[in-house]
């Protein structure tokens, strides 16, 4: 989605603006801009649409646009195509304000047509520029007052960043329902919708909230309520390393985020397991509260939800409570049957998806619990949650998610057997047998990854498939889905996942000669079921590469063309070995097809708008 940074301070803001936007482009984008405050009553602003090596260009590297005070943007179109024009920032028609904007104002058509009425001509098709037009047509002299006047009569989801030409001193920022984000230094001060775009000037940064107003200048940050209140913010500190969100010798982040699996894993297990047993001091819900649960639903989209589709196998067979996955952009609107025993469990590795954070707010107004499994510290949903877990992955760049994935899922363990002993539902050999084994699963995912050229080799025999199918029953159903997804949205290659005994009641209709199919039978007691399904497949001409256990691998090779095996485990964990070979095979996919892989078209990394 969009990015936003801002600055203010001593040195030149165009060079500071342009590394900040740098550090933004892995949330997709498709142009960019700049404004800046010239030093002699005007504001200057060079946008383009493209990569940001065009603005970069156009503007030598910032040098050629001087001033010590400015905004800078990467949008992800949503209102009007992408096209210089429609890039941030938007100007005021007589120069007065320039603004940056993430998210959607729902009611500019009415508020252009208002302006439009009283003379103001718009340059672009953006619902942004009516915030501009708008501040400069109510201003007064008095920014903050105007700011607010503006805010009442506009609706929707906002970050902004504005600048205006007569206090060429201040920035102010504004935040409802999309991130932003303060960065607190000496001398300077900047803003940010992502806080990989300040850390390399500070570590000391201020989550807004919503309907707060900041107002920044070289000396400090004030910030108000939405009447003009002022609030007492406590700073955060931001602890990991610059890094952490650098591709440190690899070719795509995807891969560096593929290899780094087993340590995020142990990052986010180990510490967690003390004397063999399940220790969740971070998680504030009481014993007698887990008791009570009787129906957890869990919440959450893309990706994250295919950890919620894999974790309800998980949860319901440790449990046995029934457990319901709910895509976070339908719960919402489904009139959802949740009370006060309901245990709503929301994943989102970015803490700021807004159908995530939407359901999460729903399902809190009805009287549930609320536990988020979140990856970014002090994000909205790590905030707003009653209770949260962090997934210590470290800062997931690529866009397609892959060691978020597996951390969330190692949270879900965590969670399953913990709840389980607290309801007694697990005897002490199955428990034991599990947590020995989940300590194991690092270096089994390290010696997958060791093994990579495998999965290369198979991806250069398939890559030039237009229509990929993957099948699995029950969990491996589920991981079908995951492997199904970053395939397609990386390599742009169709594909979908289905439920194996699910596909002769219509879909195999679309099987024929040099379909590829994916046979995900990592399960012995369902491995003869799936083996029928790849015969019936095989018969109408697919080419079948299979995913299994070493310990089913033999029987598996006798009926498919080619196969990948991952370690034996305890099946509970099996997930987490079995994703890895369904990321590699989709990054190598799109490596031979030669796609852009950190910026797959058409997505971004954090879903702000609806
Ligand atoms: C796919 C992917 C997305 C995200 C989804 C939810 O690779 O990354 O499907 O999983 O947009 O994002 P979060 O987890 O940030 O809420």
């Amino acid at each position: 989605m969009c990015g936003i940074v801002g600055y203010v301070g001593q040195e030149q803001a165009s060079p500071i603006l342009l590394d900040g936007l740098r550090r933004l482009e892995y949330r997709g984008y498709d142009s960019a801009g700049v404004a800046v405050y010239d030093g002699q009553g005007g504001i200057r602003v060079v946008k383009a649409k493209g990569r940001l090596q065009v603005l970069s260009d156009l503007t030598q590297e910032g040098t050629a646009l001087p001033g010590t005070i400015g905004l800078g943007h990467t949008r992800w179109a949503t209102h009007g195509e992408p096209s210089d024009v429609n890039s941030h920032p938007h100007m005021s028609q007589r120069g007065k304000f320039a603004v940056v904007h993430n998210g959607i104002i729902e009611n500019y058509m009415e508020l252009r047509e208002f302006l439009e009425n009283q003379g103001v001509t718009f340059a672009s098709q953006t619902d942004t520029e009516v915030v501009a037009q708008l501040l400069e047509y109510c201003y007064n002299g008095d920014l903050m007052a105007t700011v607010q006047k503006v805010l009442h009569r506009i609706r929707g989801a906002y970050a902004l960043g504005i600048l205006c030409r007569d206090q060429p001193d201040v920035l102010v920022a504004v935040r409802k329902d999309s991130p932003l984000i303060l960065g607190l230094g000496e001398g300077f001060n900047l803003l940010a919708s992502d806080v990989t775009a300040l850390i390399r000037y500070t570590r000391d940064v201020v989550y807004m909230d919503d309907n707060e107003i900041a107002l920044l200048s070289t000396a400090g940050v004030q910030v108000f309520d939405a009447y003009l209140q002022p609030v007492d913010k406590e700073p955060q500190r931001v602890d990991w390393e610059i890094s952490a969100a650098e591709k440190g010798g690899y070719e795509h982040f995807m891969f560096k985020e593929i290899m780094e699996q087993p340590k995020a894993f142990r990052d986010t297990v180990f510490p967690r397991i003390v004397n063999n047993r399940v220790v969740l001091e971070d998680l504030s819900l009481t014993p007698e509260e887990v008791r009570d649960i009787d129906h957890i639903v869990i919440i959450a989209c893309g990706s994250s939800y295919h950890v919620g589709m894999v974790s309800k196998y998980i949860l319901e067979k440790l449990l046995r409570k029934p457990v319901e996955v709910a895509l976070a952009s339908e719960f919402r609107y489904s009139d959802p049957f949740v009370t006060e025993r309901t245990l709503c469990i929301v994943i989102s590795q970015s803490g700021e998806t807004i159908d995530t954070l939407a359901a999460m707010r729903e399902a809190k107004r009805l009287g549930a619990k609320v536990l988020a499994i979140v990856n970014v510290v002090g994000s909205t949903i790590a905030r707003e949650a009653d209770h949260v877990l962090y997934t210590w992955a470290g800062p997931e760049i690529a866009v397609a998610t892959t060691k978020a994935y597996s951390t969330q899922l190692a949270v879900m363990y965590l969670v399953g057997l913990y709840f389980a002993d607290l309801m007694g539902r697990i005897d002490s050999n199955t428990y034991d047998a599990i947590v020995c084994e989940l300590l194991r699963i690092p270096s089994k995912m390290e010696s997958i990854l060791e093994n990579k050229e495998h999965i290369q080799y198979f991806a250069s025999i398939y890559f030039n498939h237009d229509s990929i199918f993957f099948i699995g029953r029950n969990i491996d159903y589920a991981i079908g889905l995951e492997g199904s997804l970053k395939l397609k949205e990386i390599s742009y290659i169709h594909s979908e996942a289905y439920a194996a005994g699910e596909l002769k009641h219509g879909t195999i209709s679309l099987v024929e000669d040099g379909t590829l199919v994916v046979a995900l039978a990592s399960y012995g007691q369902l491995f003869e079921k799936l083996m029928s399904n790849v015969v019936e497949v095989k018969s109408r001409g697919a080419d079948v590469l299979g995913l299994t256990t070493q310990r089913l691998k033999e029987s598996m090779e006798k009926t498919v063309d080619a196969t990948m095996a991952v370690p034996d485990t305890h099946p509970m964990l099996l997930p987490s070995l079995d994703v890895i070979p369904m990321q590699l095979f989709a990054y190598y996919v799109a490596l031979m097809r030669g796609c852009d892989i950190d910026k797959p078209r058409n997505l971004a990394k954090s879903v702000t708008v609806e």
